[in-house]
C-alpha cells in the first residue's frame, strides 16, 4: 500500500509549507524555545526553590494500569489475534492475572496511600459480540469501582485503551464508518452498569500514538502504513470521543448522578530537532502539532486544520472537562523530505553521555513535563498526569524518575498551573505492547511465574510524598 498521500493541490500545499517554514518555524522552531518554558539553567534554579511546596489536599495520588496490559487471557480482542505472531514471550497470555486479583493489588494501592487508581474497561469482554453485552464483564468491573471507593481511592475509568473487540477488526476496526456510534453504544451500556460512582471518565487513550503506530507505521495492529487511512482512523476517534462524551452526561443527567468529568489521555513527546537546520525544526514543529495537540485542539475548537494537509469538523466543540497527559521523554527529529508522512521526518539518536536513559533507551527528561502543563495550560482546562513512569531494572533510578517530575508538577503548580493529579505508570510490572514482559514499569513487582506481588521501594518513597504533600529531598 502507498504510504503517502498525494496533495491533492500541490500549489495550495506548497505555499502553506512555505508560510509554515518561514512564518512558523522560525518562531516556534522547537520545544525548547516556547515562551511558556524555562531554559535548563532557568529550570535547574527555579526547582531548587521549592522546599515550601505542599501539593494541593485534594490532589489525586495513584496509578494506572490499562486491560489488556494486566488482566489476562483477553484472547477476543485485535491485540491478542496480533500477540500470536509474535514470539512466545512477547505475547500477553495471562498477564498479571489482574481479572481474578484485583483486590489483592488494590489492598497494595491502599497501603501505599493512594488517593486515586486508572484502569480501564475492555470492550472486547463487556461486548463480546456485536450488541451483545456480557453482564457478568459489567459486574466485575462494578466491582472493582466499590471496591476501590472502599478503600478512599477515586476510580479513573478509562473506556478504551488500545484494544477493539475482533468482531470490530472483523467490520474494519476504526476504519469502519460506523465505528464511532459503535464505541458509544458501548460506552452507554458500560457507564449505565458501573453506576454513578465513577466522576473521571478517560474515553480513549493516546489517540495519536495509536493512530501513527498503528495505522501510519504499521508496528501496532492492524499493522497498516497509510497515512489516507490513518487520517481517516483519527477522524472517527475524535467522532467516537464526541459521541461519548455526550453519552455520557446525559444518561449522568438522567440519572441524578454527580456530573462527571470527562477527558482523554493525550501521549505528549518533546520534539527536539537533530540539528540546527530548518528542515528538521519544521519536521519538529510539524510532529509537535499533529501527535501532541491536534486531536486535543479539535476536541475543544469542534474542528482542526492544518492548511492541505489535514482538516477535521467534529459534531459539536467543548467536548473536554479536563487534559490527560501521558508524558515519558523528548525524540530528536530528522526531516526526510517534503511530503507526508516524509516531513514527519524520523528520530534520529544523538550520542549524549549526559543524558539518562531508561531500559528501553528513552531519555529520561523531566523538564519536558513542566513545559508541558505549561504549554497546555494554554486550553484552560484542568490536567491531570494521566501517565508518567520509567521502566528500570534499578528501582533507585525509579525513585530518582518520580522525585524529579514530581518537582516539575511542583514548579507548574507554584507557578499557577491547575494539575489536579499525578498517576505513576505503572502500579505493577505489566505485559509492555509489542515488548513483552521484560520492561519493569511497575511501583509493585510481579513474578509472573507465581504472581507474586512485591512492593518495590520506589513505591515506598513514593508513598512519604503521597502522604506528607511535600517533595523529598531536594539535593539535586
Ligand atoms: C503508554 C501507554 C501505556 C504504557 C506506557 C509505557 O503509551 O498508554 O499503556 O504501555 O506507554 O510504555
Amino acid at each position: 500500500m502507498n504510504a503517502r498521500i498525494q496533495p491533492q493541490k500541490p500549489v495550495l500545499y506548497f505555499f502553506m509549507l512555505f508560510l509554515f517554514v518561514v512564518l512558523g518555524a522560525g518562531c516556534v522552531s522547537t520545544n525548547e524555545i516556547k515562551k511558556t518554558e524555562k531554559t535548563s539553567q532557568e529550570y535547574a534554579v527555579a526547582k531548587t526553590m521549592l522546599q515550601d511546596f505542599v501539593f494541593p489536599k485534594d490532589f489525586l495520588w495513584g496509578a494506572g494500569t490499562s486491560s489488556h496490559q494486566v488482566e489476562g487471557n483477553n484472547n477476543n480482542n485485535d491485540w491478542w489475534q496480533w500477540e500470536q505472531h509474535l514470539p512466545l514471550n512477547m505475547r500477553s497470555g495471562q498477564a498479571c492475572d489482574e481479572w481474578n486479583r484485583f483486590e489483592e493489588d488494590f489492598k497494595l494501592a491502599q497501603t501505599l496511600g493512594f488517593t486515586a487508581y486508572r484502569f480501564s474497561l475492555e470492550w472486547s469482554r463487556i461486548e463480546p459480540a456485536p450488541g451483545q453485552f456480557d453482564a457478568s464483564a459489567l459486574d466485575h468491573y462494578r466491582q472493582m469501582i466499590i471496591s476501590l471507593r472502599s478503600k478512599g481511592i477515586e476510580p479513573i475509568v478509562t473506556l478504551n485503551h488500545f484494544t477493539i473487540p475482533l468482531w470490530l477488526v472483523n467490520q474494519g476496526g476504526w476504519l469502519s464508518k460506523g465505528s464511532p456510534e459503535l464505541f458509544a453504544q458501548y460506552v452507554q451500556k458500560a457507564v449505565e452498569a458501573l453506576g454513578g460512582d465513577v466522576h473521571y471518565l478517560i474515553t480513549i487513550n493516546e489517540p495519536a500514538v495509536y493512530t501513527y503506530k498503528a495505522y501510519m507505521i504499521g508496528e501496532w495492529p492492524p499493522g497498516k502504513k497509510s497515512t489516507k487511512e490513518a487520517f481517516r482512523v483519527v477522524k472517527n476517534l475524535a467522532k467516537a470521543h464526541v459521541l461519548a462524551y455526550g453519552k455520557i452526561k446525559e444518561i449522568y443527567a438522567q440519572k441524578g448522578w454527580k456530573e462527571p468529568m470527562v477527558g482523554i489521555a493525550q501521549q505528549v513527546l518533546i520534539f527536539s530537532p537533530c540539528s540546527g537546520s530548518l528542515w528538521d525544526k519544521l519536521s519538529a514543529s510539524l510532529r509537535d502539532r499533529m501527535i501532541n495537540h491536534l486531536f486535543v485542539e479539535a476536541l475543544i475548537n469542534g474542528k482542526a486544520r492544518i492548511f492541505g494537509v489535514f482538516s477535521i469538523r467534529l459534531p459539536k466543540p467543548k467536548t473536554l472537562d479536563f487534559i490527560g497527559l501521558n508524558y515519558y521523554t523528548r525524540e530528536y527529529v530528522r526531516n526526510r523530505g517534503l511530503l507526508l508522512p516524509d516531513i514527519l521526518g524520523t528520530e534520529c539518536v544523538l550520542e549524549n553521555p549526559i543524558v539518562r536513559k531508561s531500559w528501553l533507551g528513552w531519555e529520561i527528561y523531566p523538564q519536558g513535563l513542566y513545559t508541558f502543563i505549561k504549554d497546555f495550560s494554554k486550553y484552560k482546562l484542568p490536567i491531570l498526569i494521566s501517565e508518567n513512569g520509567v521502566c528500570s531494572n534499578d528501582d533507585a533510578e525509579r525513585s530518582e524518575f518520580i522525585d524529579d517530575h514530581l518537582r516539575a508538577v511542583a514548579l507548574a503548580l507554584k507557578e499557577g498551573a491547575d494539575v489536579i493529579g499525578y498517576l505513576y505508570w505503572s502500579l505493577l510490572d505489566n505485559y509492555e505492547w509489542g515488548e513483552g514482559f521484560a520492561p519493569r514499569f511497575g511501583l509493585i513487582k510481579v513474578d509472573y511465574a507465581t504472581q507474586k506481588r512485591t512492593i518495590r521501594p520506589s513505591a515506598r518513597k513514593y508513598e512519604e510524598i503521597i502522604r506528607s504533600g511535600r517533595l523529598r529531598s531536594l539535593k539535586k
